[in-house]
């Protein structure tokens, strides 16, 4: 046994390996695809196509009253930066990463939900009562992480509906 070509072969199945590993979302056949599921999104094209383009972004009231909420997190902020939602109704949350793995943390409150490149994190949260939150990155994601946060504003349940559609994702409408 040559024990330095063995050396060699390995070292090379190893990188070979570590490059989809890494690289994984950008890979696209048919059983991948059926292996993900619906979670599945390329971080690459979220602002071309898909639930993650611009316009669909923020809050989105739903038919039996709770609210889906969509946002990317992307080096370093996210997206959209300032959030509306009601008081005491569900809330889908929705997110995904363009870049990095970030955490999106609410102040005085105990959700951490993970925003990963390649995959939509799906997360039902509830905010009791009307107030002011900050939203803050809490996954080391880089140089700019520690000024990674935002906002959230939640209102009273009876205000959100008369928002337009377009200031819902919009804490300047308040
Ligand atoms: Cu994003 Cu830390």
């Amino acid at each position: 046994m040559n024990w330095r070509k063995l050396r060699v072969f390995l070292l090379t199945a190893l990188v070979l390996c570590l490059i989809p590993a890494t690289r994984y979302y950008q890979i696209d056949v048919p059983l991948l695809r059926f292996l993900r599921g619906s979670h599945h999104v390329d971080p690459l094209s979220l602002h071309l196509s898909g639930e993650f383009v611009e316009n669909n972004l923020g809050t989105e009231q739903d038919a039996d009253g709770s609210v889906t909420v969509r946002m990317i997190a992307q080096q370093y902020l996210f997206v959209p930066h300032c959030l509306l939602v009601p008081a005491g109704v569900p809330v889908h949350l929705r997110i995904t990463s363009a870049d990095a793995v970030h955490s999106l943390t609410f102040s005085g409150t105990e959700y951490a939900v993970k925003a990963l490149p390649g995959t939509i994190s799906v997360v039902e949260l509830s905010f009791p009562r009307a107030g002011e939150y900050k939203t803050v990155c809490r996954e080391f994601c880089g140089a700019g992480h520690y000024a990674m946060r935002s906002e959230l504003k939640v209102v009273p349940r009876d205000q959100f509906p008369a928002l337009r559609p377009d200031e819902r994702g919009n804490c300047a409408a308040q």
